[in-house]
């Protein structure tokens, strides 16, 4: 252990990061065998250069970006949606669909003490998030009379607690079996000068890296192997926070193999200009999604020929991609954007810091970053009210209050 102490400590004077280790000798033996993992672990090079990125903007200036053509579910008449569907089923039916639920977020916004997917939500009765979308997939199930193998991407933090919860509620009936977890990467936190922090117990403070790192942990856990394993060829990923989400949808699926695309996203009519979402896009010729930051005033207002925004098409993080896709996609790292949050550490003097305002850098990947890997995508637009309830802030918009008005509203109106 001495021995691993010391090239710890080496490496930390190499890159300037020597305050890891001031509480080590207060730790005990198996968190000092853990933080020497998580030092000998963390990438400095790169944090390095994350660090450096932070002082920098990402600019869409130099690059050629255009509307991405969609079809619009509503124009679409009876028979082309019984064609697509059709292939959908067929493909539902003969086993080789699957879903994926990213769960490993960390819902600072909602407040709730414990993974978002156990936040109980007002649907007549107190419901959980996870609950909810087991029962679509339940219900998927006995429709189509199919297994449909759902994969939930927790995170480090929240894993633990998610897997119990799965537990304690028998996996909603879907079987063990049926029901896997994979954890996804983390990164350093750094505060503003590029020193990475230290967390209550001594540790490194690590954050998830942002719902992009689903490619890569589904390599690394061997969830694409357990895909092919079972000869899963499409695969529905979305947030457990958008409780209308139609993971299983024949449609979607029909649509993305009619037009020869290895991945398909549907989108909803941005609700105005000022809308804070992002929208897809072409850039460069590729498949894109232009967040509201990006995105310039002028762009975010032009209007094409039907009067509507030629940028409207929001990206809900509701995506279907072929297994083949996904493959590829995960030989690479994807980028990293920074986030300023505010993150509870432990200073020099061993005082437990609770920020009021933001004090560290996050660093996430986006899942939309990895659609410039593609040729083309299929971009179905849905409605609002049938697909998007997401549960985010813990007031206002997109709150557990909207969220559950359209799921009662919804689950209203389909049983008309
Ligand atoms: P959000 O970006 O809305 O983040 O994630 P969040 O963690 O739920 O909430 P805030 O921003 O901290 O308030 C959208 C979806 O992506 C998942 C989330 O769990 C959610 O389902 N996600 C996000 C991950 O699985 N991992 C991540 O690292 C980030």
């Amino acid at each position: 252990m001495n021995e691993k102490y010391e090239e710890a400590k080496k490496i930390l004077k190499k890159y300037k990061q020597e305050q890891l280790l001031i509480w080590y000798d207060k730790l005990i033996e198996e968190q000092k065998e853990e933080l020497i993992n998580q030092i000998f672990n963390i990438d400095f090079e790169e944090m390095e250069k994350l660090y450096n990125q932070t002082k920098t903007t990402k600019s869409f200036a130099n690059c050629k970006i255009d509307p991405l053509p969609y079809i619009d579910k509503e124009k679409l008449n009876k028979e082309d949606i019984q064609n697509y569907e059709k292939q959908g089923i067929d493909v539902i039916k003969s086993g080789k669909y699957a879903v994926v639920t990213m769960a490993g977020g960390q819902g600072t916004r909602l407040g709730h003490n414990g993974p978002k997917g156990t936040f109980e939500l007002e649907v007549g009765e107190k419901k959980p998030l996870f609950t909810l979308l087991a029962a679509t997939i339940q219900e998927a199930r006995q429709k189509y009379n199919a297994l449909i193998p759902w994969y939930i991407m927790t995170s480090r933090e929240n894993n633990q607690q998610t897997e119990s919860f799965f537990i304690r509620h028998n996996y909603f009936g879907l079987g063990k079996e049926n029901v896997k977890f994979f954890v996804q990467n983390e990164l350093p936190m750094l505060d503003t000068n590029g020193k990475i922090l230290i967390d209550e117990q001594g540790m490194v403070k690590e954050a998830a890296d942002g719902h992009g790192g689903i490619f890569e942990a589904m390599r690394k856990e061997g969830i694409l192997q357990d895909m092919k394993e079972r000869g899963i060829e499409w695969i529905f990923i979305a947030g457990v926070d958008n409780v209308l989400a139609k993971m299983v949808d024949p449609l979607l699926t029909g649509i993305a193999i009619q037009n020869k695309c290895l991945a398909a996203g549907k989108s909803v009519v941005k609700a105005g200009p000022k809308e804070k979402v992002g929208v897809f896009c072409k850039k460069n010729d590729k498949p894109s999604v232009i967040e509201y930051t990006e995105i310039t005033e002028e762009m975010a207002e032009k209007i094409d020929e039907k009067g509507e925004l030629l940028y409207g098409e929001s990206h809900i993080l509701c995506n279907l991609f072929n297994r083949k896709a996904l493959e590829e996609i995960a030989k690479n790292k994807l980028p990293y954007h920074s986030a300023f949050k505010k993150a509870k550490y432990i200073d020099k003097s061993g005082v437990i810091v609770v920020p009021t305002e933001p004090n560290a850098y996050k660093f996430e990947s986006f899942i939309f970053d990895a659609f410039e890997k593609l040729n083309d995508m299929a971009i179905l637009r849905v409605k609002r009210e049938e697909e998007f309830a997401p549960v985010k802030n813990a007031e206002g918009v997109d709150s557990p209050e909207t969220a559950s008005k359209l799921y009662i509203n919804y689950m209203k109106n389909r049983n008309k």
